[in-house]
């Protein structure tokens, strides 16, 4: 019998209206458009405004977006699977709030957490379902109200983030194409330098934890910084080699928009040029489990039938991964 993959049949992002500018966050703390260009690449994010607006809502209009384009009826989804850090709510999970939304009401969803690396996680599981043969059509979304948890008074943080949602929907192929190979990782001993401290089971939420402003999230930024080039860099070679890939192989780098230095960096050890590199890292920052999903959207009309991408990330946890795929339609 033939290998089933799964490819990408259509791929929707979504992010909100209102755009926080570096000229903006000058007047919240001591920084500059300067300092944040030149050490993060960043100009400009989206923030989600307005009451009891959370990731689903993001993430929902992403899918909405998905199916209309995609002419697939809701009815159809076996299954939504959502990566974020910054759910509705600890529970029901953001995916069940998203099925409702969009009318999924023959799919069941679940939340994937693993921080900026999300994505990558949810994507390789919703490709084993398609795989198994059980599954027809999976949609995976990466969704997060960075804003939700940034403390607009700490200058190492607030710069970073944005909001945003972007949505893939995933079907089997027998052909040549879809994801082809795989490297995922973790190491929890990674959590001092990047987590939320209080607002889970080991420090529910009180007063206290409220008044030490421990419900935002914490980042020592340059011990991050040193993981995430070795580890981002390391992932992407090894799925490279192991498939005989060389730099000229490679159509499109797509690396977790975190900072244009992580990513110069790992394109740099992959051997592949700027000009193979999706990057929107000035215009939406840090979206976490967006940031993939955002490109893909941003540079659909540039794939083609066959490129081979990369994939890359690295976040929280620490988590990161690399997954090598075939892209698998032509602009329409
Ligand atoms: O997506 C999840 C994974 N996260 C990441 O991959 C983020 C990884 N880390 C980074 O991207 C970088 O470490 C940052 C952008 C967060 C910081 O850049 P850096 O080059 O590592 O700066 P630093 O933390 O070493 O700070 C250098 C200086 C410090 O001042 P002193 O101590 O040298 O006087 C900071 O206080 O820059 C200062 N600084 C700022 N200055 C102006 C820190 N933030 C700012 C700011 N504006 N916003």
């Amino acid at each position: 019998m033939d290998k089933i993959r799964a490819m990408i049949t259509g791929i929707q992002g979504y992010v909100p209206d209102y755009i926080l500018t570096n000229k903006e966050l000058e007047k919240l703390v001591e920084t500059n458009d300067e300092w944040i260009v030149s050490r993060t690449g960043i100009k400009e994010r989206r923030i989600l405004k307005g009451e009891d607006q959370g990731s689903s809502v993001m993430g929902a209009a992403a899918v909405k977006g998905l199916l209309e384009k995609t002419g697939t009826d809701p009815l159809d989804i076996d299954l939504i699977i959502c990566a974020t850090v910054t759910p509705d709510m600890p529970f029901p999970a953001t995916g069940n709030l998203i099925a409702d939304k969009v009318g999924a009401k023959n799919s069941y969803s679940f939340d994937v957490g693993a921080a900026c690396s999300g994505f990558l996680f949810a994507l390789n599981m919703g490709s084993q379902y398609i795989q198994t043969g059980t599954h027809k059509k999976v949609i995976v979304v990466g969704a997060d109200k960075m804003s939700s948890i940034v403390d607009y008074t700490d200058r190492t943080t607030c710069i970073l983030f944005g909001d945003g949602a972007g949505a893939v929907l995933l079907e089997p192929t027998t052909e040549d194409l879809g994801i082809m190979d795989t490297i995922l990782r973790s190491d929890g001993s990674g959590a001092p330098y990047l987590h939320m401290k209080a607002g889970g089971s080991a420090r529910p939420a009180t007063i206290d934890t409220v008044m030490a402003k421990e419900h935002f999230a914490y980042q020592e930024g340059s011990t991050v910084f040193k993981f995430a080039v070795t580890n981002m860099a390391d992932v992407s070679a090894k799925v490279m080699e192991r498939n005989g890939l060389k730099g000229e192989d490679i159509a499109w780098l797509v690396p977790h928009q975190a900072n244009k230095r992580i990513i110069d960096a790992t394109a740099n050890r992959m051997g592949i040029g700027p000009e193979k590199v999706m990057m929107n890292i000035e215009k939406y920052g840090n979206t976490t489990a967006a940031t993939i999903p955002l490109c893909l959207w941003d540079y659909e009309k540039q794939l083609k039938k066959g490129d081979n991408l990369v994939l890359a990330a690295f976040g929280g946890g620490f988590t990161w991964g690399a997954i090598y795929l075939k892209w698998a339609y032509d602009p329409k």
